[in-house]
């Protein structure tokens, strides 16, 4: 029998068991209505760990139905099947199985009983297995997964177990699922801090039970600082509220995440039947229409990115190490918060941003029951919506990241509209985008049912949390969009729109306002047009089409879509703003799907900060430049020109009064920002072989250099693993660069070598990438060419420790090898 797994039985009956369901999976693309029962012969389906995305394992074609928007890769319906025993002799124990997120439509089955259907693939669920499960022999879990009506996302969406699974075993009394809310509260003017605790507990004895709630506040060096117990009486279920004290709590901050632990313990005597624990930190969040916003009374400008949820070359399959990377990355940028555009993110990235210090602004839905893609969520919204926001709000109000609750991203409910049920994804964004005229606002004197719906959502998080406030991604600016004026969007959130900003004041007096999403420039890491100084913007509107046989974007951030700007443009607006919170930029890394400007063979996204692969694009080190305080100096772009050609050449830099630019010694100019509203220094020079090199001063003293070289032919290959140790656990990953060099070591920026990987010790390659957003070739290949001289090689650890060795050979360069440990 394949899969087998056999869940131990804890020996004390008390204590709740959560164990990771991910290995061992079943795995067949295809649909057959016998599938769910017990009996199917599953003895040829591939072997397989979740997380697992097949999407990301099919090849580029133009005729996907996701089309190039959803990433131009297969969708389909595909079944999983696990077989697992369980301890015979646990005769009393209840059994459930929590999945993160299934993309989409998922039905699981136990034992060929229906368990239940979730039709959002980005929400968390949990399903009871007591009543199916058989103590003695094999138990068969089935989930169908069904993705074949596409488009139903914007973007790529992924296909598959997505997520991780988990099987967890209690008590019949014990802790609901998501039964614990931990609200902690900290007045700074008396350094105290308070939490308030509600814990609701289930009972499946049968028989009333008396029991004591005893929940105990645990700090960071794990010593109980309060602790206070009730009893209860037990039914079906009950909640028990507590508020406890902590005296000089320290704080959660986003240079230091103190965290502190609430475990809540169920009592019958002595004996403890169930406990949870879950994180929490003091913080205080403070919002004002004139200032903006503070976080623990420090005024603090939300300096965001927009995140779309996949993770590259890995696809939707979520990644704990792949995750780290890409949020310390923007975390090292200086970026302060995530907004998980637009959807709930997986739970691990509220994990990593509540101890990296990184504010979440959580966001429920892209679509309300007005659709922007022909199979999307908006087919279930009326069904599901209650159900979906309030699991979202239910597993997501503990983490002390989040700081913001978002509704809805640019849902066509802002206007009335006679024809929006029935739009086409051009059409949408057509009218999402365009000027609109005042019939589809919001009148006075009614009330109409846009603004009744917004109410609804906004009710529906209230009751769950009162604790933060609540906005939505608006792209329609004016007072009377109908989800400003049902009066329940506590900030206002903008997206884009520009010119509006300085009249928010007027329009919506007393009212915070935050840029919920900005700036959708354009660029291709290594591509440059010129001249610099010259804005393209491409595509204007939606539906002009934009071309370029180059299928690339200017890295000089002087490329934006005709509703964003440059980064410069809305950085300066936002940090000379004072009534504005800050922004959350479009986007801070690359995603599979919508690359506007472009159409298919394009399919991945422009926007990025940071590339697909994770290399950065110039403009990372502008906001480097601005948002932190680590010295920068960014000279750009590469010194491999044709002789004679006229180059631009930029500068971002800080902590200096002046650059001056060098070529082959001779110098081109000291160039200084005259005034905080400058952001680069530029020279326009004459490109000739040899080096190019930027000197800073400050107070007349040289406090960094930076040469760029011109390159010669491609010889080497160089390897710049990220580590040098993982661990043997299946799943860590190693990131490893590959640079391709000339004799001297210098990268070749157009080269484009196909580069050919192998590993050793056990290890597989998780994937490939180079960040060229028109590539065909597979995300998992053993293969990739560089694409303006870099690719990258996720390799995925073994479960046995000991060496991997990595080896890139390719035709006419040097063999190059690097080795990572295993532990
Ligand atoms: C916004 C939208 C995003 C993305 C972006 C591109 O309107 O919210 O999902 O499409 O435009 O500029």
């Amino acid at each position: 029998m394949l899969g087998l797994i056999c869940l131990v039985a804890s020996l004390v009956a008390n204590a709740r068991e959560r164990d990771c369901f991910d290995k061992g999976w079943l795995f067949t693309l295809g649909d057959n209505v016998n599938m769910s029962s017990v009996g199917y012969d599953d003895h040829t389906w591939r072997t397989l760990n979740l997380p697992h995305d097949w999407s990301i394992e099919g090849d580029f074609y133009a005729g996907a139905p996701s089309g190039a928007g959803g990433g131009a890769l297969p969708g389909g319906i595909g079944w999983y099947r696990k077989h697992f025993t369980v301890n015979p002799k646990d005769k009393t124990s209840r059994y459930f199985i929590d999945f993160d997120g299934v993309y989409m439509n998922s039905t699981v089955y136990l034992n060929g009983h229906i368990l239940g259907t979730r039709p959002y693939g980005f929400i968390s669920f949990r399903y009871e297995l007591t009543p199916y499960l058989k103590p003695n022999g094999d138990n068969v879990i089935a989930v169908k997964v069904d993705n074949s009506q596409q488009p139903n996302c914007r973007w790529y969406s992924g296909s598959g177990i997505y997520r991780h699974v988990w099987i967890i075993k209690t008590n019949p009394v014990h802790i609901a699922h998501w039964g614990t809310q931990v609200v902690s509260t900290v007045d700074l003017d008396k350094g105290t801090g308070t939490i308030d605790v509600a814990v609701t507990m289930a009972n499946a004895s049968g028989k009333l039970q008396h029991v004591k709630l005893r929940t105990t506040v645990l700090d960071t060096n794990g010593h109980a600082v309060a602790t206070k117990t009730t009893a209860s009486q037990l039914d079906d279920s009950a909640t028990v509220n507590q508020k406890l004290s902590v005296a000089h709590p320290k704080l959660w901050q986003l240079d230091n995440t103190c965290m502190y632990k609430v475990k809540a313990e169920v009592l019958s005597g002595s004996r403890v039947l169930d406990d949870y624990t879950t994180d929490t930190g003091f913080r205080s969040f403070h919002f004002d229409a004139a200032t903006g916003f503070s976080l623990n009374g420090k005024p603090t400008k939300i300096n965001g990115v927009c995140l779309h949820h996949d993770l590259g070359c890995l696809g939707a399959a979520i990644n704990e190490d792949a995750l780290w990377r890409q949020l310390r990355m923007m975390k090292d940028m200086g970026a302060n918060a995530i907004r998980c555009s637009h959807n709930p993110p997986a739970p691990e990235l509220l994990n990593i941003c509540d101890t990296m210090g990184l504010l979440v602004m959580d966001e429920a839905f892209d679509v309300w029951h007005k659709q922007k893609t022909r199979y999307d969520y908006a087919l279930n919204f009326d069904e599901w919506y209650e159900r979906d926001l309030t699991d979202m709000l239910l597993r997501d109000r503990n983490h002390p990241s989040i700081f913001l609750w978002s509704i809805g991203n640019e849902v066509l409910e802002q206007w009335t509209h006679q024809a929006d049920s029935t739009l086409t994804l051009e059409q949408a964004n057509t009218i999402l985008n365009l000027p609109r005229d005042a019939s589809m606002l919001a009148k006075d004197g009614v009330i109409s049912f846009n603004q009744q719906l917004t109410t609804r959502l906004a009710d529906i998080v209230k009751r769950l949390d009162r604790s933060r406030l609540i906005t939505a991604g608006c792209n329609e600016p004016s007072p009377n969009n109908h989800l400003f004026r049902s009066g329940s969007i506590d900030v206002i959130g903008f997206n884009y729109h520009n010119p509006w900003v300085k009249d928010v004041p007027k329009n919506f007096p007393g009212k915070p306002f935050l840029m919920t999403e900005t700036v959708s420039a354009l660029a291709t890491r290594g591509y440059y047009k010129m001249p610099s100084d010259s804005i393209f913007v491409g595509p204007r509107e939606w539906w002009i089409p934009y071309t370029d046989p180059s299928f690339s974007c200017s890295s000089y951030d002087n490329m934006h879509v005709g509703w964003g700007n440059t980064h410069e443009e809305t950085l300066d607006m936002v940090k000379h703003t004072p009534h504005c919170a800050g922004q959350f930029i479009w986007t801070g890394w690359d995603y599979i799907g919508e690359p506007t400007p472009f159409t298919f063979p394009a399919r991945s996204s422009y926007f990025g900060i940071v590339d697909l692969a994770g290399f950065p694009k110039d403009v990372y080190y502008l906001y480097q430049s601005e948002w932190t305080d680590r010295p920068v100096l960014h000279l750009f772009p590469h010194w491999s020109w044709i002789e004679g050609q006229t180059v631009d050449m930029w500068c971002y830099y800080n902590k200096a009064d002046e650059v001056e630019l060098f070529i082959n010694g001779r110098s081109q100019g000291i160039r200084k920002k005259q005034n905080d509203r400058e952001y680069h220094v530029i020279w326009r020079v004459t490109f000739e072989p040899g080096e190019v090199k930027a000197v800073a001063r400050r107070n007349g003293s040289v406090v960094s250099e930076q040469v760029i070289k011109t390159a010669g032919v491609p010889t080497q290959i160089r390897l710049v693993p990220d580590k040098t140790q993982i661990n043997a656990d299946g799943s860590s990953l190693a990131f490893v660069t590959v640079e391709v060099t000339d004799d001297n070591g210098n990268v070749c920026p157009w080269a484009d070598n196909d580069i050919q990987f192998s590993v050793t010790g056990g290890a597989q390659i998780a994937g490939v990438d180079n960040g060229s957003q028109s590539s065909m070739e597979s995300f998992k290949a053993n293969h990739r060419k560089a694409f303006n001289g870099k690719c990258i090689v996720m390799i995925q650890s073994a479960n046995i420790p000991g060496d991997v060795t990595m080896t890139a050979k390719s035709v006419g360069l040097k063999n190059a090898e690097t080795t990572i440990h295993q532990k």
